[in-house]
């Protein structure tokens, strides 16, 4: 079990089940044939997630630009039910696919709002691509179109995600835990 800054951190998702997902997903979003896609990322978390989704894409013969939103969230990792615009996109979406790409999918507030935004704004289309789904913890009507894994309702850390700005650069998805493994007395 890998030990980061001196905490363990159990392993949800490896390296290899996320490139596995990733590839599988790019494929999925080939289908539906986009035109002039645009790939919007959700900052910060979502960073690493959409650079290699971009990569699979363009292996699976999807072109795309890339720009990136940040809204605002509370607190380290959960979101309150207010959200504000801190860093708009730069280009015009009208008449364009996007592809919000967001890290985990929890009250979907976020991205209820980045997606409600981009149809007022006149996108021809709106698709949703995270990598984890809390679905348990679901309040704004919004699903994922593509959804890299079904996420068990706990905190977690790596592969872009924080917990307190640590842990973003760890290639895998992990659970920190809280306290040191108990070791098995022997007999
Ligand atoms: P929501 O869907 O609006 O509740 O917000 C989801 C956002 O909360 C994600 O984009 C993450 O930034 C953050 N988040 C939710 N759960 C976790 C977690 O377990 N670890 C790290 N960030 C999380
Ligand atoms: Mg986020």
């Amino acid at each position: 079990m890998p030990v980061i800054d001196g905490k363990t951190v159990d392993i949800l998702f490896s390296e290899q089940e996320i490139a596995q997902r990733n590839k599988a997903l790019a494929e999925d979003i080939a289908k539906s044939r986009p035109q002039n896609l645009l790939v919007l990322p959700i900052l910060k978390g979502s960073f690493v997630f959409a650079a290699d989704l971009i990569r699979a894409l363009h292996k699976a013969n999807v072109s795309s630009s890339v720009e990136f939103i940040t809204v605002s969230s509370y607190g380290a990792g959960q979101t309150s039910g207010d959200i504000h615009l801190l860093h708009d996109l730069d280009s015009d979406v009208t008449g364009r696919d996007i592809l919000l790409v967001d890290d985990i999918l929890e009250s979907g507030k976020t991205l209820h709002f980045v997606a409600e935004l981009m149809k007022k704004r006149g996108a021809r289309s709106v698709a949703i691509a995270v990598l984890l789904d809390k679905h348990t913890r679901r309040k704004a009507p919004v699903e994922a179109d593509y959804v890299g894994f079904p996420c068990p309702d706990q905190f977690v850390v790596g592969y872009g995600m924080d917990a307190a700005h640590a842990f973003r650069q760890l290639p895998f998805v992990g659970i920190v835990r809280e306290s040191p493994p108990v070791l098995e007395k022997k007999p």
